[in-house]
């Protein structure tokens, strides 16, 4: 029986006794991990905490500047870093998801590393991991390959020989999210949906560019706006848009358009490992429909996604 008090009050006290006075750093995602870890990190450690938002680029639309915003109000001792330019340009001409991925990965450790040296003398990285990521990352790791290279665990380059403390790493998801109510976290932010690291990249099928990604930020911030107002969002496990790599034929006025579309996706789920498409009321999906075209420039069709996980996947790469 899992009692979120009684978690805190024990993690804490380990983490002092394991990092005493030294200092430690932890990246952010706007995600609910990282956000506990650095929340409960913050308790057991204060300003010894030095916490990196990076911003790849890849962010749905103003959640850089919203989260961290967000984050100093929470007290956490935070540096944003955007390094939006850097990522876009690396991955400039990139179509492979798996290539998307790792060079995001790269960069990312990249940047990160840079940050991590600008403050002295750090012996420990905290990360996020919870549970799943930890069995996941065993079972991935066999000769059959990875299916996607996913969470980051034990991704650390050798040259960073920083400690590892992972907080979370035995707990479940509906743990996390209990242990950032007793924390007193925002239940907006704690009941936030999942995001893929890769971000954006990896709903712009084919080649990155600064358009598509504003596109697809533009799409996203409708879709998901939407699905709030009209009170789905959190009978949602996940939702997003898909920038897809075909124009279409369409209308407007007297005039033939040639333009992008976009695929909605909405799937229920408890762990992402299967996941079923949300049936989205047909009024709510028509509304979305006409706000996207008629608010995003260079879109003119929406198509709903109605797959299942097995055998399509949540994301499209
Ligand atoms: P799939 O597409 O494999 O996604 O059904 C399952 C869950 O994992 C997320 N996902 C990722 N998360 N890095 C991440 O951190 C990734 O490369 C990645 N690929 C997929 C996806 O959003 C869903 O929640």
């Amino acid at each position: 029986n899992f009692t979120p008090n009684a978690f805190v009050e024990e993690i804490v006290a380990e983490m002092q006794e394991k990092i005493k006075d030294e200092k430690v750093v932890l990246g952010l995602s706007g995600g609910v991990d990282s956000t506990v870890a650095a929340v409960l990190l913050n308790k057991a450690i204060g300003k010894n905490l030095y916490c990196i938002f990076v911003n790849n680029g890849l962010l749905r639309k103003n959640e850089f500047n919203n989260v961290l915003e967000q984050y100093k109000g929470m007290g956490l001792n935070v540096k944003g870093v955007d390094a939006s330019d850097r990522f876009l340009s690396e991955l400039a001409g990139v179509s492979d998801p798996e290539t998307k991925r790792k060079i995001i990965g790269r960069v990312f450790i990249e940047v990160f590393d840079d940050e991590s040296h600008l403050i002295e003398d750090v012996k420990f990285l905290a990360q996020g991991t919870i549970y799943p990521d930890v069995i996941e990352s065993i079972s991935v790791k066999g000769p059959s390959a990875t299916i996607k290279s996913h969470h980051n665990v034990g991704g650390l380059p050798d040259y960073m020989k920083l400690q590892i403390v992972e907080p979370l790493r035995m707990l479940f998801k509906d743990e996390v999210r209990r242990v950032g109510a007793t924390l007193g976290i925002d239940p907006e932010l704690l009941g936030r949906h999942p995001f893929p690291g890769p971000g954006l990249s990896i709903r712009i099928l084919g080649d990155i560019t600064p358009e598509k990604v504003q596109i697809l930020q533009d799409v996203d911030a409708v879709f998901i706006e939407g699905l709030k107002s009209h009170g789905l969002y959190d009978k949602v496990w996940q939702a997003g848009a898909i920038l897809l790599p075909v124009n279409s034929v369409g209308v407007m006025g007297d005039e033939r358009t040639y333009e992008k579309v976009v695929a909605l996706r909405a799937v229920e789920s408890t762990d992402g490992m299967t996941a079923d498409w949300v049936h989205l009321p047909y009024e709510f999906l028509m509304k979305i429909s006409n706000d996207i075209i008629n608010k995003v420039k260079g879109v003119n069709r929406v198509v709903y996604d109605i797959s299942s996980k097995p055998p399509a996947t949540i994301e499209w790469e």
